[in-house]
């Protein structure tokens, strides 16, 4: 008797573990995101592909160069006429597409150094073009046409042996695929681009490649119900080989942003500004203006370490992740300006990493001292409250209102050592007077309050 009734609970416990994704948003939105992606904060988004080969960007981002051209971009059709003439179709950018440098155990090496923890590709951008050799994407792939190789494939690799997680972007519009504009023009009463193209390919990317994240987009010009995107959810939740880790965002629809999905998505430079319930991620271009490499910009067009330094601090303090994006070149080299910034970023977090990575927001998100403006931005761990200072004071005296010390409590500076501190109605925290060759980082330093709440 005992013995049926403990099978009997097993069998419910097999069959809760079990309960299924429904495909319909309440169903999908209650599913937990993988506790990986809060914990790991920092990312690298990579857009590569054909529009490396013009690799120009005046009145739209780079990656934006065939729209531009069809679509009546004045400076990009005068670029494109005068170097490569009115005949030369984007497709023909093609063959130099070339990747001969392409190095994804370097590049992976960059990106363990810069101190991330998750890598995103694009696997296929709004022009059609795959990195992988895609059954629908005849002829257009990267195996087919330009560096004659897996180039999803070799990253992902490479990536994962380094003990990162991996992760594509996927648009889920081709501009110019005749079955979507098709559909389009049918207000979605077709389907045949998503039965056809996007889910042979979606599933295709997942079974092959078992990403961590993927990064859907170019969802906006129709509903999810088109994009069919419950349907494709409910699969990869229920049944797809990364059920239980993969991370998506919330772009499947122009009906789902800030409503729908997985994490909701931040794009750019704006400063976030208040907590939220749902876990955020703020995707950034170093080069301000385009995600794919852009030529013809010069070093003003790219921010500075420090400001990439506390971009990253901001949004840990206000519980998002920061994806910054580097824009390769066609021969499959990631610009050394990308690659500095990278590695200043990675040597900051060397120091600093665990008042980044695995922390929460606290009870108060910032603070700014009275002399020198300088401003500090909290996180926490269990028992520790960070105050990350993203300028030295000129008096070397730190004053805190916040955080309450406990009887055992104590303040150290990051990389440093013990601090002196006091309570005179605030925190008073002293810090030792430093030369430059004496500071443990660059761009922000962290005050470490052990014992605080
Ligand atoms: C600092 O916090 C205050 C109060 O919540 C907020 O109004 C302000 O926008 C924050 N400043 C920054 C730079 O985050
Ligand atoms: C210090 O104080 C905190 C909070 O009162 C307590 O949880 C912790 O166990 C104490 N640690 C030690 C080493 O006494």
């Amino acid at each position: 008797m005992r013995a049926l009734v403990s099978l009997a609970l097993l069998i419910c416990l097999i069959i809760s573990i079990n309960a299924d994704y429904t495909p319909d948003w309440e169903s999908l939105d209650s599913r937990p995101i993988p506790s990986w992606f809060d914990q790991e904060k920092f990312g690298i988004f990579i857009h590569w592909g054909v529009y490396a080969v013009p690799s120009y960007s005046c009145d739209t981002a780079a990656e934006w160069y065939w729209h531009g051209l069809s679509e009546g971009s004045k400076c990009t059709k005068e670029f494109h006429d005068k170097n490569f003439g009115s005949n030369f179709r984007y497709g023909d950018f093609g063959t130099s597409f070339t990747a001969e440098f392409f190095d994804p155990n370097q590049w992976a090496d960059l990106f363990q150094k810069s101190g991330a923890r998750y890598v995103v590709l694009t696997s296929k951008h709004h022009d059609g073009y795959c990195l992988w050799p895609s059954f629908e994407s005849w002829n257009w792939n990267s195996v087919d046409v330009g560096p004659h190789k897996d180039l999803v494939g070799l990253l992902s690799d490479a990536v994962k042996a380094k003990g990162l997680h991996m992760g594509l972007y996927h648009s889920l519009y081709e501009w110019y695929n005749p079955y979507y504009l098709k559909d389009k023009e049918s207000k979605g009463a077709s389907q045949d681009y998503v039965n056809k193209v996007l889910m042979p390919q979606l599933k295709d990317v997942i079974n092959r490649y078992k990403p961590e994240v993927l990064w859907t987009d170019g969802e906006w010009e129709m509903p999810s119900t088109y994009w069919k995107a419950t349907e494709f959810l409910a699969w990869l939740y229920n049944s797809s080989p990364v059920k239980d880790t993969i991370v998506v965002n919330d772009r499947y629809g122009s009906d789902t942003r800030s409503k729908h999905g997985g994490f909701y998505t931040e794009e750019n430079h704006d400063d976030p500004k208040q907590l939220t319930t749902r876990k955020w991620e703020r995707c950034y271009t170093i080069d301000k203006s385009t995600w794919g490499y852009a030529r013809n910009h010069d070093i003003s067009s790219y921010f500075s370490s420090e400001e990439l330094v506390h971009t990253l601090i901001k949004n840990t303090a206000y519980g998002g992740n920061l994806l910054i994006n580097v824009g390769p070149t066609k021969e499959g080299t990631i610009p050394t300006v990308f690659q500095d910034r990278l590695l200043d970023m990675g040597d900051w977090l060397k120091v600093n990493g665990d008042a980044i990575f695995k922390t929460h927001p606290w009870r108060v998100q910032n603070q700014t001292q009275a002399t020198g403006k300088n401003i500090g931005f909290y996180t926490s761990n269990t028992g520790t409250v960070n105050y990350i200072m993203t300028g030295w004071p000129v008096d070397n005296v730190v004053a805190l209102n916040d955080p309450k010390p406990s009887s055992n409590a104590s303040v150290e500076l990051v990389g440093f050592g013990k601090l002196k501190w006091s309570i005179d109605g605030v925190l008073k925290v002293m810090l030792p007077p430093l030369t430059i060759g004496q500071l443990p980082c660059k761009y922000a330093w962290t005050i470490r309050l052990i014992n605080f709440k």
